[in-house]
């Protein structure tokens, strides 16, 4: 007898919070409830990401719909869905988010106790030609007293609740760290039901990959150190030279990284000493992740997850995967 071809029973994204919920003593199920509005925005965002209605959208061409107005770009409509759908979850007090210069502060009757710092788009320069991009989220929870400031978003990445990542790549994957030492996650979307399923339990790194990186076009702009690292990737006095892979959209290129190990860098330079990634949106939740599950993030020197943030768009050179990729570049970097 052949097994059942429709799976009676899956492990949905929304199922397996729940019962990570359930093994909280004591646990009130906001979490739960943040996170089911966040794969709601999620949803929404890889249908767009995918053009889904693109048909009733635009007439016959351009970036006007049927009506004459204007088609929101993704990335704002991203953050608009991000942003409503956090807020009327009612458990969330601020939000940090990369569209918005100032933070979000959430009207006293619609708070909850989290503060949630987020990508709603992350990789700009790959919306408008169709390659990878992905949404990260940070979420904090609120410890001090009274009304809610920007210094509860100002905490170190240690600190993190949850930490996640979208990526809408050649299928949609949500990859979820939720608390110290429980590991990672990944649920692939079916669009066939609308859910995400755990496909990818328990999310590990590999030791050691083969696979470096990072934007080569910047090196006269690197210190030494991390020059004569990637020169020896490329001639290795012993071995096969490293393969060269950078997508240019973070969350794909750390997803990569993951998957098969390796190191994802990008650093310091002459004309940008603190990098270019965004420490409470990009660098945290990403080294979280990639700490959960086995891999190291440094900024060259500290721990990224130990940098106390000072503002909340501040930028931290951003160096992260595999455990033995990462010490042996900070050997080069000392
Ligand atoms: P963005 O927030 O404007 O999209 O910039 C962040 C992106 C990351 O996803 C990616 O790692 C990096 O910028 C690529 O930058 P560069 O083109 O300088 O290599
Ligand atoms: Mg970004």
């Amino acid at each position: 007898q052949q097994g059942p071809a429709f799976d009676v029973n899956a492990m949905t994204l929304t199922r397996w919070v729940l019962a990570q919920q359930r093994t909280v003593p004591g646990a009130t199920g906001d979490l739960t409830q943040l996170l089911n509005s966040i794969q709601t925005a999620v949803k929404a965002i890889q249908s767009a990401v995918r053009k889904a209605g693109i048909a009733k959208l635009h007439g016959i061409s351009g970036n006007t719909n049927v009506q004459g107005e204007e088609v929101k770009k993704l990335d704002v409509l991203s953050n608009d869905l991000f942003i409503n759908m956090l807020i009327s979850s009612f458990t969330t007090c601020m939000l940090v988010s990369e569209e918005n210069s100032t933070v979000i502060e959430v009207e006293t009757e619609r708070r909850g106790k989290y503060v949630v710092c987020f990508d709603p788009l992350d990789g700009s320069s790959n919306i408008d030609c169709l390659v990878s991009v992905g949404s990260i989220f940070a979420i904090y929870k609120k410890t001090s007293a009274g009304e809610p400031t920007e210094s509860d978003a100002l905490r170190p990445g240690r600190e993190l609740v949850a930490a996640g990542y979208a990526l809408y790549g050649s299928a949609t994957m949500l990859v979820l760290a939720i608390g110290k030492g429980n590991g990672v996650n990944g649920f692939m979307y079916d669009p066939s039901i609308g859910e995400f399923i755990l496909t990818d339990p328990n999310m590990r790194i590999p030791e050691k990959g083969k696979i470096y990186s990072i934007n080569e076009g910047y090196a006269a702009e690197w210190a030494s150190g991390l020059k004569k690292y990637i020169e020896d990737r490329k001639n290795p006095s012993s071995g096969k030279a490293y393969g060269a892979r950078y997508v240019g959209s973070m969350v794909a290129d750390v997803h990569r990284t993951i998957k098969y190990g390796g190191i994802f860098m990008y650093p310091a330079t002459n004309s940008a000493p603190n990098g270019k990634l965004r420490l409470l949106y990009e660098c945290n939740p990403m080294s979280f992740i990639v700490t959960e599950a086995g891999g190291l993030a440094t900024n060259g020197q500290i721990s990224i997850l130990d940098i106390q943030p000072s503002s909340i768009h501040q930028r931290a050179p951003c160096y992260l995967g595999s455990k033995k990729d990462i010490e042996e570049l900070m050997s080069y970097l000392q």
